[in-house]
């Protein structure tokens, strides 16, 4: 079976595209290199095994992918390219309209035309906004999220359930919660691009020096510690169910249109909590500040996971600890490389 996997360089994509070839899947990404860096390809054809075939552009570019489809018989795709800095896209709207819609109508098109199935998008928890109960399970209430990112998010899941539906075509929407973590073999992770938007680089990169002192947004919340709360799983554990979500799709028995699942662990964890697993498992310090809340962050969110453990018999397994383990060996990895 022959995969596209876009964005598949990327932080996600790239741990992903190890479990497919781990799993004989055939894989072609095409990844404009935006977000990730040529190496990452190296590194993944020394974890796989094997070197996927890789087309350097942008989605965008209709011509081209086109060209993709023509020389290779597609059997399905894993959807991760867009752009994802939550801050940045209130700042650029319209770049992030145009970039995660459109690649992905691009895609459908060309799935539509030569009448493939098998479809996965990468979702996000960002679709729920701030939940009225937790956990959340798939039938929670989807809110308008407060930004530009997450309204793409939402947008790419409503064409998909109108593309599943008018084609009869089947896709998985697949809501991450946290991801964060490392490769074991700390040769993948995420790439240190720009002002890391999201807690746990923040952290690795404050504990290394590169930052002087993590900024805490907010412990005023009503939750035990007044942190935030949000549900951290491993980018590995997130990738294996990308398998799972893909070999459900392709089996025949599977009658099911549209599948939506939770990828969580189902703990929720607070920001100092997090903090201080990473000093634990790595005997390094973090030096902090506690600032004013952030406007457009939630106060809690993690997920209730069960209907992917019912269904896909995945579970997310690597401890906070562990995974915050593998983000150290990862940042080692890059200053030595640097
Ligand atoms: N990381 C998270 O916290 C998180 C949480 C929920 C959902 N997601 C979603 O998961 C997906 C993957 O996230 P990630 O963290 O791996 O991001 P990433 O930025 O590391 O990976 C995305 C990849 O897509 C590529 N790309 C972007 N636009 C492209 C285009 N037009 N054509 C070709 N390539 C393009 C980038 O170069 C990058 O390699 C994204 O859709 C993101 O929105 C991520």
């Amino acid at each position: 079976m022959t995969i596209l996997v876009t964005g598949g360089l990327g932080y996600i994509g790239s741990h992903t595209v190890v479990e497919l070839l781990q799993n004989n899947f055939q894989v072609i990404i095409v990844d404009d290199m935006s977000n990730s860096e040529k190496f990452i390809l190296d590194n993944i054809e020394k974890i796989g095994g094997k070197r996927p075939v890789f087309f350097p552009f942008d989605l965008r570019r209709k011509e081209l992918l086109s060209q993709v489809f023509d020389a290779y018989e597609i059997d399905g795709c894993i959807h991760f390219a867009a752009y994802k800095a939550v801050g940045e896209s209130q700042e650029k709207p319209l770049d992030y309209y145009e970039n995660n819609l459109f690649s992905l109508i691009n895609v459908l098109q060309e799935f539509k035309a030569r009448n493939i199935s098998n479809f996965i998008f990468s979702s996000s928890c960002t679709v729920y906004g701030q939940a009225d109960k937790q956990p959340i399970d798939e039938n929670t209430l989807l809110k308008m999220p407060e930004s530009s990112y997450g309204k793409t998010k939402q947008m790419g899941e409503e064409i998909l359930k109108d593309y599943a539906i008018a084609y009869q075509k089947k896709v998985s929407l697949l809501r991450y919660f946290n991801p964060i973590g490392s490769h074991p073999t700390a040769l993948l992770g995420e790439l240190p691009i720009g002002v890391p938007n999201n807690l746990v680089p923040y952290v690795t990169q404050t504990a290394s020096g590169i930052r002087e002192k993590l900024s805490i947004w907010g412990n005023d919340y009503e939750t035990p510690d007044g942190t935030a709360v949000r549900d951290y799983i491993y980018v590995v554990d997130l990738a294996k169910a990308h398998v799972k979500a893909l070999q459900k799709l392709m089996n025949e028995k599977s009658e099911t249109l549209i599948d939506v699942y939770n990828l969580g662990t189902g703990k929720g964890s607070s920001v100092l909590e997090v903090v201080e697993a990473f000093e634990t498992a790595n005997e390094v310090k973090v030096p902090y500040q506690i600032c004013e809340r952030r406007a457009g962050d939630i106060t809690i969110a993690y997920a209730n996971p069960d209907k992917a453990e019912r269904e896909l018999g995945w579970k997310a397994d690597t401890s906070l600890e562990e995974a915050l383990r593998t983000t150290w060996e990862w940042q080692k990895y890059l200053q030595t490389k640097n």
